[in-house]
């Protein structure tokens, strides 16, 4: 018995690192999976059908269902065409897992305007079309009487939660999609659809570009039952987790599954306040200074950490 017998899965960005880590786990706890992947580079060129094509195979020798899917998630009817197919194949859909991602990072001065968009458009983008058809499928699903158990589980970073030199493109984009998982998980609640976030981690040909001198190495690729704190499969139990029916109660949540860890991310929230002395009143700037100094950092130093 698997935590997913049943259900239909969609992997995107699989082909590669902790998306088909995803994958192979969700397959392992009994899901069919859509492994999708358009098998660009990791700054976002080309295509090519061989790494989804070699997953959606490995899943298929280790015994499960599985369907390659090449779609570009960030183009439209790409993203409805994957949803789409996920259906036809297995005819039902009960979880999507978005994960495609690039990166190009450079300095804001230096960052050219395709290189944000490009990043912008596949992450966050590509997160929101495949979201937006697969909720169309299952708010028709609800309204035919045959309510989902479904779950959305997004891919953050901490680049975009705590902040990251040289990553304005991806940062800002992962910082969308805390916020795009909050506004889909109460969107959704009404038609039984969950979306949480997981900022995971492992050494991948996406980080091992910021993590210098690693082998990148697939999550099949290391001993079985052998645990290596880098492997790109260690972020997927969350995952398989947070799809599962035992996560119901569980909801816009955003976490980080690294390693051995699991953490969880308390959301912005507002601290410390200060009203005008007066009320009715506007303040002066002369008189904010001091009192944001002594009421809202009080002793702490607000300053920029470079690298901290
Ligand atoms: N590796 C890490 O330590 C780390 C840390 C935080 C977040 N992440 C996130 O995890 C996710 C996976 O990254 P990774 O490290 O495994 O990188 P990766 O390059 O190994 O895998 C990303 C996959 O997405 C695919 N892809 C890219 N654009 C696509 C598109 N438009 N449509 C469909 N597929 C597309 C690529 O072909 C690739 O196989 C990304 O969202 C990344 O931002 C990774």
């Amino acid at each position: 018995m698997g935590l997913l017998d049943g259900k239909v899965a969609i992997v995107t960005g699989a082909g590669h690192g902790i998306g088909r880590g995803e994958a192979l786990e969700l397959a392992a706890e009994g899901a069919k999976v859509v492994v999708n992947d358009m098998g660009g580079s990791v700054t976002g060129e080309g295509a090519d059908k061989r790494p989804a094509e070699e997953v959606a195979e490995l899943l298929r020798s280790r015994g499960a269902e599985a369907v390659a899917n090449y779609d570009d998630v960030a183009d439209w009817k790409g993203a409805e065409n994957l949803i789409q197919q996920a259906v036809e194949a297995f005819g039902r859909l009960d979880i999507v897992v978005n994960n495609a991602g690039i990166i190009r990072d450079k300095m804001i001065f230096s960052m050219t305007e395709d290189d944000f968009d490009s990043v912008v458009r596949v992450h966050l983008k590509g997160t929101f079309a495949t979201t937006h058809h697969a909720s169309v499928y299952w708010r028709n699903e609800s309204k035919e009487g045959r309510q989902p158990r479904a779950a959305v589980v997004n891919t953050v970073s901490s680049a975009g939660l705590v902040g990251n030199l040289g990553q304005a493109n991806y940062g800002s984009a992962k910082a969308a999609i805390a916020a795009l998982t909050i506004v889909t998980s109460l969107d959704m609640a009404r038609y039984g659809v969950r979306a949480n976030a997981v900022a995971p981690g492992g050494v991948t040909r996406m980080s091992a570009g910021v993590i210098k001198d690693l082998e990148v190495k697939e999550a099949d690729e290391y001993p079985d039952g052998e645990f290596a704190r880098l492997n790109p499969g260690n972020s997927a139990p969350m995952v398989a987790w947070l799809a599962s029916d035992e996560a119901m109660h569980v909801t816009g949540q955003v976490f980080r599954a690294v390693g051995a860890s699991i953490a969880h991310y308390k959301p912005w929230s507002l601290g410390a306040e200060i009203t005008t002395p007066k009320e009715p009143a506007k303040w002066k700037p002369e008189n904010i200074g001091a009192a944001v100094n002594a009421h809202i950092f009080g002793s702490r130093n607000p300053g920029l950490q470079i690298g901290g």
